[in-house]
């Protein structure tokens, strides 16, 4: 077999070994099926255990209270882009605020304005959004529809690393940092999260919503689109992506056993984080940070060299000491480390040696 290499993909991304080798082991014959897991029906007693299971751990970890519901959706975050206005803002009197601290906001802005009434809540696209608010720089009216955040912006590795308070429901894609520490769910109206970062293969994205939200959805919605659907029928209103929730059931019960829950998952991505920030804090001249220091992601660390030669060289030795895909975003440049729950220690430790080393011999 081919070595694996460190994989700092920003996604979809790196998985837990442990929960492949699963994957592998189960893929000819689940137990007690005598099939794999993507030739059962979704409506077989042991495919509908399998989704309750994921979804319990789901609700044992983010510690998810009874009045919010979890539902299993398709289409990616974009697709929630759309959903989350028809659902939640026509209708309404008051805008929806959303917050544009990246790219992501910035398109989940775009397709909500397809839908109705939008106003910005905040906007660092004047520095390339290298940051994030205060709560001094959010203004939140009392008659908003929602507010919506990104709360890891994925490109720019900027995030909130705390729960916001808001007077109206709190809109939060998660999509990139799901399930990274413990969060205050009661704190949200809905969090939404394609599970192919933090959480599990593309094709599923967990939708968590507070039930009396539900409310506000319009019959006349496509079938589809209106979350009553998925709500009413458990997440089978039609076929679910049965493949992708069965590897997201294992990633989560990867973290609730393997790992020990989401506060050790913390600790571990606060030390892994600084294990790559303080390579970056050592050689100034050499790792010029993206994000400004306060709102450095846990999830994606992103820095520019000082030149592109620099980057190409460093690029190229970082692929000869088995790191992959470091490479930035066109619209960033420069490098993006991404350090998901499942990037493990020596990952990040190689990189930081390799960082000691590249800026020593270069500068
Ligand atoms: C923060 C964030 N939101 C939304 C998306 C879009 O997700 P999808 O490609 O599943 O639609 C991404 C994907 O890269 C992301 O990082």
């Amino acid at each position: 077999m081919e070595k694996r290499l460190f994989n700092f993909s920003s996604g979809p991304a790196v998985l837990p070994v442990p929960v492949l080798e699963r994957i592998r082991d189960e893929m000819l014959c689940l137990p007690g099926c005598g099939a794999s897991v993507m030739e059962i029906s979704h409506r077989s007693k042991q495919f509908i255990a399998i989704q309750e299971a994921a979804k319990q751990r789901l609700i044992r970890l983010l510690n998810i209270p009874a009045e919010y519901d979890v539902l299993f959706t398709q289409g990616g975050s974009r697709l929630q882009f759309s959903m989350v206005p028809m659902n939640l803002l026509r209708g309404q009197k008051g805008p929806a605020q959303y917050m544009v601290a990246g790219t992501w906001g910035k398109y989940a802005i775009g397709e909500a304005k397809k839908e109705g009434s939008v106003e910005v809540l905040y906007d660092s696209s004047a520095t390339n959004f290298d940051r994030f608010p205060t709560d001094d720089e959010l203004k939140f009216r009392s008659d908003a529809a929602y507010v919506h955040i990104t709360s890891n912006e994925t490109i720019q590795g900027v995030q909130f690393q705390r729960d916001l308070v808001t007077p109206t429901p709190l809109v939060c894609d998660s999509s990139s940092d799901f399930m990274y520490r413990p969060i205050d769910v009661s704190k949200y109206g809905l969090i939404y999260a394609c599970a192919q970062k933090n959480a599990g293969p593309a094709g599923v994205t967990v939708v968590i919503i507070r039930k009396d939200l539900l409310q506000r959805s319009s019959d006349s919605l496509p079938g589809y689109l209106n979350y009553n659907n998925h709500s009413k029928e458990d997440s089978m209103w039609n076929t679910p992506p049965t493949f992708a929730i069965y590897v997201l059931g294992l990633v989560a019960e990867w973290l609730e056993n393997t790992i020990g829950g989401l506060a050790a998952m913390h600790k571990i991505n606060i030390e892994k984080a600084r294990t790559v920030y303080d390579a970056m804090d050592r050689h100034p001249a050499m790792y010029l940070g993206h994000a400004r220091k306060q709102d450095r992601s846990l999830m994606n660390a992103t820095f520019r060299l000082p030149s592109e030669e620099l980057e190409k060289a460093f690029l190229s030795q970082a692929q000869s000491n088995n790191l992959d895909s470091l490479k930035g975003h066109r619209s960033v440049g420069g490098i993006r480390a991404s350090m998901y729950n499942a990037m493990p220690m020596a990952g990040v430790e190689t990189l930081s040696q390799l960082m000691d080393e590249f800026a020593n011999k270069h500068s």
